[in-house]
């Protein structure tokens, strides 16, 4: 029997391997200037991905989490404030709120988008409530035009966590230009994706962004004039070289993500067995991540797993039930939609170099454990 090659969760080397001289010389340009922090690279790619968003400024900083952190605090809320957030995302959403010293509160997502919910998060609103981060989950905006009609005149600033969203669009705008604020991670494994940590906050006003860059640089106004205190938390010069390399491929790379989905949805629409986020017909996808539901989701994983392919899960553990965030008194039955995501939930090779083939195959091994033909 001849064994086929596996087919891995992502593939960075396949994504990188076409740019690979690029890349080395645009590396080679930062060794040889040497201006490894704040070098021109990194005002050159703040312009160039404040454009890409449709937006006026971006600031480039360490990390997605620290993008987070810093939007939040630059809104300067008042003390006590809470922030709304769903229990189905990364840690690091929530995480953001409590490490800037505000409390979050969770509302539920929607079952069938699997995104937050606009009836939760009216239910939600109150007014401790100084801020609302709407999670761009998987690559798919959440219902912005809800949300904003919902905090519109409230005083509420939406922040938009994009870690996992670059070059989407909800209702033909570009997720960074939907929100006063959006936090972007850089994590090499994103659509958008550095050599290491990178992050950036994207801001159509200016003194929001001179805020933000002003915290992550030790509170700086002037050479030697400290104005608030800050922390550290910049773009490399040498990780804003490779950005810029990448953003040139980026909206490609996206659409090949895009067509990827689309023959995972046909090639697995006759399985009963596996269903799909509902697809908001305002909201352009970038598929981050391709997430399916299923109620023998552990055993699938391991089916596939025998069959050489990999998957992963986003996330198995929601915010409310993970030991960290004990303290916020939430339990199991509180958000039963983010709950049932949580265990049924798989996600399944997605990256702009795999094959159509590679897609087929994923789709028959499901077919054929399901027994469907
Ligand atoms: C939804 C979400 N928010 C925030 C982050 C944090 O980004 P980083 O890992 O760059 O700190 C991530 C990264 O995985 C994420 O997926």
């Amino acid at each position: 029997m001849i064994e086929l090659p596996g087919i891995p969760f992502v593939d960075l080397a396949a994504h990188h391997a076409p740019i690979r001289e690029e890349l080395d010389r645009a590396i080679d340009a930062v060794i040889d200037a040497s201006q490894f922090v704040r070098g021109p690279a990194v005002a050159e790619f703040e312009s160039a991905f404040a454009a890409y968003c449709q937006s006026e400024n971006c600031v480039g900083v360490g990390n997605g989490t620290d993008a987070l952190e810093l939007a939040i605090d630059a809104l300067g809320l008042p003390r006590g404030a809470e922030v709304i957030t769903t229990p189905t995302t990364f840690v690091a959403t929530a995480e953001a709120i409590v490490r800037t010293g505000f409390r979050p509160r969770l509302v539920d997502v929607d079952p069938d988008t699997w995104q937050l919910d606009p009836r939760a998060l009216r239910g939600g609103l109150g007014s401790d409530v100084g801020a609302v981060i709407a999670v761009h989950l998987y690559g798919t905006p959440a219902p912005m035009v809800e949300i904003d009609r919902l905090l519109e005149g409230s005083g509420v600033a939406c922040i938009e966590d994009a870690a996992q969203a670059h070059g989407a669009a909800y209702a033909g705008r570009r997720v960074g230009s939907l929100g006063r604020v959006a936090a972007f991670s850089f994590y090499p494994g994103k659509n958008l994706g550095a050599f290491g940590d990178a992050g950036a906050v994207v801001t159509a006003d200016a003194e929001l962004a001179e805020r933000v860059r002003r915290l992550g640089d030790h509170g700086r106004a002037g050479r030697h004039r400290h104005e608030v205190v800050g922390r550290n938390s910049r773009l490399d010069t040498m990780q804003a070289a490779v950005l810029l390399v990448k953003l040139a491929r980026l909206d490609e790379a996206n659409a090949r993500r895009r067509a990827i989905a689309a023959r995972y949805r046909s090639g697995l629409d006759d399985v009963p067995e596996v269903d799909l986020p509902v697809e908001d017909q305002d909201a352009t996808s970038v598929h981050h991540l391709f997430a399916v539901g299923c109620d023998v989701r552990d055993a699938l994983s391991e089916h596939l797993r025998g069959e050489g392919i990999a998957t992963g899960m986003h996330y198995p553990v929601p915010v409310h039930l993970q030991p960290a965030f004990r303290d916020l008194g939430y339990s199991r039955g509180d958000f039963p939609h983010a709950e049932r995501i949580a265990d049924r939930t798989l996600s399944l090779p997605m990256y702009p170099e795999l094959p159509d083939g590679a897609v087929e195959r994923v789709c028959d091994t499901i077919r054929k454990y399901f027994g469907a033909h």
